[in-house]
């Protein structure tokens, strides 16, 4: 009988063939067990830095909802009550390099003027969304600012920047799954999956 995981991954490599030809998804990277036993360490580690009476932990949309859903639960059981909000900012367009300018699509709803905040993403690269979103936090008056991704590619970084908290750093490789997407798709896989790519054709 095929287990759950290569049926998934086959109706993947369909979804995949249908939509962009020349792409695959044909290698779990980090498993669901390896992501769950992580975001426990993670929390044990910025737990004493949560304990301000007023946190307020920010995703940034879209890639940041399913690793910040786990946080927030883990988080609960160690008695945080955080506020939660998001920001929706883009610089990725729908290919695989960044545009290079951060867009703002939906700001903050919260006011985050002298609260510690807790910025969340799902993968440091380049670091421009990163920076950009502590600017602006830091510019509403955020007092405290700390940051968490759960994929770290040092590799690619442009602007400086380090992470107060990282799950796990990657090679230079383009990955999907938990929140991470490829063309929009791919988002709901619960593992992280990398993206391999055909050459082009030679004339
Ligand atoms: P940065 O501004 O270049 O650091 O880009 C951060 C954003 O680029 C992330 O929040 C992701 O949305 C996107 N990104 C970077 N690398 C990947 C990848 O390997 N897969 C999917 N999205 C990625
Ligand atoms: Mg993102």
């Amino acid at each position: 009988m095929k287990s759950l995981l290569q049926s998934s991954l086959m109706r993947i490599n369909r979804k995949l063939q249908e939509a962009a030809p020349s792409h695959h998804v044909n290698e779990i990277m980090i498993d669901e067990s390896r992501i769950r036993t992580r975001v426990d360490e993670l929390v044990t580690e910025m737990v004493d830095d949560c304990r301000a009476d007023d946190l307020v932990m920010v995703g940034i949309l879209r890639g940041s909802f399913m690793f910040l859903a786990d946080l927030v639960r883990a988080l609960y059981v160690h008695g945080i009550h955080p506020r939660i909000d998001f920001m929706t900012l883009s610089s990725y367009g729908s290919g695989t390099e960044s545009s290079g300018k951060v867009e703002v699509q939906k700001d903050l709803s919260v006011e985050v003027e002298g609260s510690d905040v807790l910025l969340i993403d799902d993968i440091l690269d380049t670091g421009r969304t990163l920076n950009f979103a502590c600017e602006r936090l830091a510019a509403k008056g955020a007092a405290n600012i700390r940051t968490c991704v759960l994929l770290d590619k040092p590799s690619r970084r442009i602007v400086p920047f380090t992470a107060n908290y990282t799950g796990f750093t990657i090679e230079d490789c383009f990955v999907v799954g938990y929140g991470l997407d490829f063309d929009s798709c791919y988002r709901e896989l619960p593992y992280i999956a990398r993206v391999t790519f055909d050459e082009p054709a030679a004339d």
